[in-house]
């Protein structure tokens, strides 16, 4: 019984030295110490070994087993270590291999727009101000000198809400809001969203504006243009030529129209700009002194000019956008050529 417990021990050990594996040695485990294996049943078999013998062979067969236990427990450890490193050889990283680049956000093109206009603005001393979407009928036509059933509210196709809240047609009541939140003299521009029942090519319900507005004593025409000028080579730079043309808006008066270089064909002429050089930059005119008075400031003492240049014409020109739509679908691969 001794020499075959020696004999399993020796056997045992040189089985777990010369396995490679983690599976086999695995094996090997269930060989010696499984509930079929050896050493298992040679102490189960104790209860047959004579009285006197008993308790040396069974602390003999302990011993084997421990360290059978032992050397098992360290090959183990071995291998498991061989095979990490031989994993973390297969697995190396390649330091010197080309990123795939971080992938950076950029800003809408109309955002840019905006905040280059923005900036000009405050520049010139412009206070900035921003006002509903959602505006009264009253804001939106009647304090600008627009009546129910005028019919200057067939150049705007509105959108109504109830009878008399509807989408803002234009930025223009601002101009309304600011004469009841500042007292003159004020400069004001407010930015935003506004709404027609309009969808073409170059029309789409939702596009933008700005309002401006500029309120204080002995305002004339010439100051209007003056500022117009200054804005305009401040955009497009210096050679830029400017045209006026009579308009009529309701709450200005006299009202114009002003061109400047079309900023795709540099005035040469082109499809946009109908080969004549120029391209429409924005209305505007002197406050019709009715508006003042609705608002409770004295026309007598205060004057002051407005215009509202639409953006989107302006960023799809410099873009070399085609459609106004693109500016509304956040369209990725339409975004992506814009930065
Ligand atoms: N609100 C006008 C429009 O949308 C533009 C405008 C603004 C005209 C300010 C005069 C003064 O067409």
């Amino acid at each position: 019984m001794k020499q075959k417990l020696e004999e399993i021990l020796k056997n045992g050990l040189c089985e777990i030295e010369k396995v490679s594996d983690l599976k086999s040695l695995d094996e090997v485990r269930v060989t010696y110490l499984g509930k079929a294996g050896v050493l298992t049943q040679i102490l189960r078999g104790m209860r047959d070994v004579p009285a006197e013998e008993r308790r040396e062979i069974g602390s003999l067969a302990n011993s084997v087993r421990e360290q059978i236990e032992k050397k098992l427990s360290e090959k183990w450890a071995n291998l498991e270590n061989e095979k990490l490193l031989a994993d973390m050889e297969k697995e190396k990283v390649d330091i010197t291999e080309p990123s795939k680049g971080v992938k950076r956000g950029a800003l809408h093109p109309l955002t840019r727009f905006n905040n280059k206009f923005m900036e000009m603005c405050v520049e010139m001393g412009f206070t900035v101000i921003q006002t509903p979407e959602i505006e009264t009928d009253y804001n939106n036509f009647e304090a600008l000198n627009v009546p129910k059933n005028h019919p200057a509210r067939d150049m705007q196709d509105s959108l109504y809400i109830t009878e008399n809240i509807l989408l803002r047609t234009h930025t223009s009541p601002a101009q309304v809001r600011a004469m009841h939140m500042f007292k003159p003299p004020f400069k004001i521009v407010c930015p935003g969203r506004v709404y027609r029942n309009d969808d073409d090519s170059s029309h789409s319900p939702i596009f933008n504006q700005f309002e401006a507005l500029v309120i204080d004593e002995n305002v004339s025409l010439k100051d209007f243009m003056t500022m117009v000028k200054e804005m305009a080579v401040r955009l497009y730079g210096k050679d830029v030529k400017m045209r006026v043309r009579p308009a009529y808006f309701p709450f200005t008066e006299p009202s114009i129209e002003i061109d400047a270089t079309c900023q795709m064909c540099g005035g040469k002429g082109c499809s946009l700009c109908k080969g004549t050089g120029f391209s429409e930059f924005f209305g505007g005119g002197i406050v019709n002194p009715r508006i003042l008075e609705m608002a409770g400031i004295d026309s007598n003492k205060y004057s002051g000019f407005a215009f509202g240049p639409g953006i989107d014409r302006s960023v799809m020109v410099t873009n070399k956008i085609p459609n106004i739509k693109y500016l509304f679908r956040n369209d990725l691969r339409f975004l992506k050529q814009m930065r």
